[in-house]
């Protein structure tokens, strides 16, 4: 097996090999998610345990269905009325649901690296629902799964990521994983909201919306992360929709079979025109949803399946 992960913190540590494993395997995943019994007993007697220090729709809910479709015990802690509230640390929260024998912790939070120190403190595998500016790895392989089920393939096509880049962690995860596998990456967004050295980054940048969309194969928007700004980076939402808003219009510069991803929450008029989110012939935002369910499910049983390995390895070892 290529997978070879003990944790899922971000696409940083995935080699192209494990992306595809990702992918292929959910693939799998999708077409029992659309069977009318949907359930699988690859993480049967395992606990999964899903803390979100930051609001979520898609992700909590998608790793809550996919840890029981695929058989596991799932808990969801509720932050808010948690012990945190009392001033506990995020450490000592984990050294605590440590001591229950969690098998898979998926934590999502708002500071950069918070995942990351964690896992280095549990026994268990960890998956990062998102973390700060920093990573959302699960969203960068499902946008991955979406591009390469509406376009055929995952490589050498040109992607115009558009938007608050400076605050978005699916912006970073999407130009790794997509410069991993071999693709033309294209920043469009005004100079406030591109990330502090973006040249270094290898893609092209570009302040003009039309400009960048020019050609495109894949147009993908993103939310203003306003709980991340602590000033004025834009003039108002008007002039943004005006410059930076994706309409009939500006869409009409990217090929004619380009297609359109958000990976929500939307903001529409702000950063998507109503319709052109709702086009089901150009729009794959919803097809981002239900790949979300089927990623989750993936990487959740890969990492189990290694976790296993490890803890078989281990009582062998203890018996010689
Ligand atoms: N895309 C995404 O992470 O959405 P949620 O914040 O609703 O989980």
């Amino acid at each position: 097996m290529s997978f070879r992960a003990r944790h899922l913190l971000g696409i940083e540590h995935l080699s192209p090999d494990e992306i595809r494993a990702v992918l292929d395997l959910a693939e799998r995943y999708v077409e029992l998610n659309r069977r009318t019994v949907k359930s699988s007993d690859a993480l049967a007697g395992m606990t999964q345990i899903n803390m979100f220090f930051e609001n979520s729709t898609r992700t909590q809910a998608s790793f809550e269905l996919a840890g029981k479709r695929l058989g596991a015990d799932v808990m969801n802690m509720s932050v808010a009325s948690s012990s945190v509230k009392k001033g506990e640390t995020l450490i000592d929260t984990a050294l605590t649901l440590n001591a229950m024998h969690p098998d898979l912790l998926v934590v999502r939070h708002p500071h950069s690296g918070a995942v990351n120190l964690l896992a280095s403190k549990v026994n268990c595998a960890v998956l990062n629902a998102g973390d700060g500016r920093h990573e959302h790895p699960t969203q960068a392989l499902l946008d991955a799964l979406t591009i390469r089920r509406a376009r055929g393939r995952i490589q050498r096509l040109t992607v115009a990521i558009c938007g608050d880049i400076a605050h978005s962690r699916v912006a970073r995860s999407n130009l790794i994983l997509l410069g991993k596998m071999e693709n033309r990456i294209r920043l469009i967004g005004p100079p406030t909201l591109m990330p502090a050295g973006v040249a270094e980054f290898g893609c092209e940048v570009f302040d003009d919306m039309r400009e960048g969309l020019r050609g495109a194969d894949v147009v993908m928007m993103l939310r203003l992360q306003k709980e991340r700004m602590d000033g004025g980076f834009i003039p108002s939402e008007r002039e943004y929709y005006h410059r930076y808003g994706l309409d009939a219009e500006k869409l009409a510069h990217a090929a004619p079979d380009a297609i359109v991803m958000h990976p929500g929450p939307m903001n529409r008029g702000v950063e998507i025109d109503g319709e052109i989110a709702d086009d089901i012939n150009r729009s794959v935002i919803q097809d981002q949803v239900e790949m979300g369910v089927a990623i989750r499910m993936a990487c959740m049983d890969l990492l189990a399946r290694n976790l296993r390995a490890e803890r078989g390895a281990r009582a062998i070892g203890a018996m010689v």
